[in-house]
């Protein structure tokens, strides 16, 4: 061992004469024979020498920044059209469309009769052509066509450029989803999704996922899904609120964002079994602070559509000029003014009863905005809300009521924050108090003022798209009556 002494690691670096350490002199080692370098250069190597499968072909929506040169794109076909020696071949490759012109006299005849007579409708294909700038065509850009490769010839389409009953295009689902209303319908979904979390991320809120199998039970006993769980009983989650409220403590302002489940007997067009929810909630914010945030966020989501989505607004033809009208304040109206008014236009709604589809229509319509009813009678609501200290028969709480007949697309309140008046409602609720008694913790140390809401996506961008039935608006609804594809 000693004579490694002072020449391998970890011998001590040689002192100078001042006392100061020196690094000991580099060691130079040949280019190709230090082990990084050459890890380096075998990787650099394989990513330059093997493309990747995707880097083959040109995203149809880039095609103008491609003009006159020669790009390979692939995607299904939508239309085929043939006129004497020239056919027209409109692909979609899932960013874009665009019209393929192929010339019987610049192709072999193997291409042209595959062009001609091989394309059916969904086929997948493979295009090589020149790209030319045309305002006329869809995209801006046409290919013409010097090779094409179909790689699978689709069978016989089920969904044809026709009318189809609503029965027959939900069984076909996982094909309806190309079409073009549906995929524009869908990525509204997608950006108003994401500008939900750039929207709480953006002020400071801590996202806290939720549990789907839950022991507790969410909003109302009717409604809830159950499953088998190791021989006792699970419910899917109704709400994540009972949960996101246990992280104010711990992040102040907290979200989750989740698939939530209601086994609700309604075919209303308002209604599925499955849907998703966002809800917010904040330490030392009261009825009116919720609120607020309500209009912000919801004025938000319709700016993000309005601003990144104006392409597929158009394919849904959806009228935007009230969609931007939307900004803060939003109208609002007590829970007993809204009674009366329904009262003087003719409705037997009595004062205590929660307001169903036909009354929030009548109360939607008054305005051109969403509109706030605030204040219901307790008895119509969940056992969580706050307590009216100026009307005890109430609770502070809020709907948000979307315009143009879409309906409740909000339900928030300021919870019950003290720990004897919550103990009495689960008890007048006849709820199972063992299931509460961890939220009832949240009062035990450490209680505090807050509030919060839960947003209905599919509600949401069903009004933002003007879509007439919230089952277009989730990729593969969930409904009384379904369950698949
Ligand atoms: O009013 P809800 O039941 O409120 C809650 O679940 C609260 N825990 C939220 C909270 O305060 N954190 O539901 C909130 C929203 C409704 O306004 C509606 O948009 C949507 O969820 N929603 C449904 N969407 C589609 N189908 C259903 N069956 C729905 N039920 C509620
Ligand atoms: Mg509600």
């Amino acid at each position: 061992m000693s004579d490694l002494k002072g020449t391998q690691l970890g011998a001590p670096a040689p002192e100078s004469s001042n006392g100061n350490l020196r690094h000991p002199p580099a060691r130079r080692e040949p280019r190709n024979q230090n082990p990084v370098r050459r890890f380096c250069r075998a990787v650099s190597t394989f990513r330059t020498g093997s493309p990747m499968l995707q880097d083959r072909y040109v995203e149809v929506k880039r095609l103008p920044d491609h003009a006159g040169e020669e790009v390979t794109v692939a995607g299904w076909v939508e239309t085929t059209r043939v006129h004497g020696k020239v056919a027209f071949v409109v692909v979609r490759d899932g960013t874009g469309l665009v019209q393929c012109v192929l010339l019987g006299k610049d192709l072999d005849e193997a291409t042209w009769e595959t062009g001609t007579t091989g394309l059916t409708q969904e086929s997948t294909v493979e295009i090589t052509g020149t790209v030319k700038l045309d305002d006329r065509a869809p995209g801006g850009a046409e290919v013409k066509v010097s090779a094409l490769r179909l790689l699978q010839q689709a069978e016989a389409y089920p969904i044809q450029p026709k009318e189809h009953g609503v029965e027959f295009l939900m069984d076909n689902r996982h094909l309806w989803l190309r079409s073009s209303q549906q995929r524009a319908a869908l990525r509204v979904r997608s950006e108003v999704m994401q500008a939900i979390h750039d929207f709480f991320y953006d002020r400071g809120f801590t996202r806290v996922d939720t549990p789907i199998l839950t022991g507790a039970i969410g909003e109302s006993a009717g409604t809830l899904f159950s499953t088998d769980y190791f021989g006792d009983t699970a419910y899917l989650a109704q709400t994540g609120q009972l949960y996101v409220e246990a992280g104010c403590p711990a992040f102040r302002k907290v979200y989750c964002f989740g698939p939530t489940f209601r086994a609700e007997k309604s075919k209303t067009r308002r209604h599925l079994t499955e849907f998703w929810m966002v809800e917010p909630e904040v330490a030392f914010a009261d009825s009116d602070d919720n609120m607020r945030l309500q209009e912000e966020f919801v004025s938000y989501l319709v700016e993000r559509a309005l601003d990144r989505c104006a392409e597929e607004l158009e394919v849904l033809e959806r009228d935007t000029s009230t969609l931007e009208r939307v900004r803060p304040p939003f109208p609002r109206m007590s829970y007993t003014e809204a009674v009366e008014l329904l009262q003087a236009k003719g409705s037997d709604i009595e004062w205590g009863r929660d307001l169903g589809g036909a009354d929030e229509t009548i109360l939607a319509d008054e305005n051109e905005l969403p509109v706030f009813i605030y204040n219901y009678p307790s008895q119509a609501k969940a056992f969580y809300m706050k307590e009216n200290p100026d009307d005890p028969r109430t609770v502070l709480c809020n709907d948000l009521l979307a315009p143009e007949g879409y309906g409740e697309i909000i339900g928030g309140s300021q919870r019950e924050d003290d720990l004897a008046r919550l103990e009495a409602r689960i008890r007048e609720e006849e709820l199972p108090a063992e299931a509460y008694d961890w939220y009832l913790d949240l009062r035990r140390y450490g209680s505090f003022i807050h509030s919060g809401f839960g947003l209905g996506v599919e509600r949401t961008v069903g009004w933002i798209t003007g879509r007439p039935h919230v089952r277009e608006l989730i990729p593969f609804p969930r409904l009384m009556n379904r369950l698949t594809p």
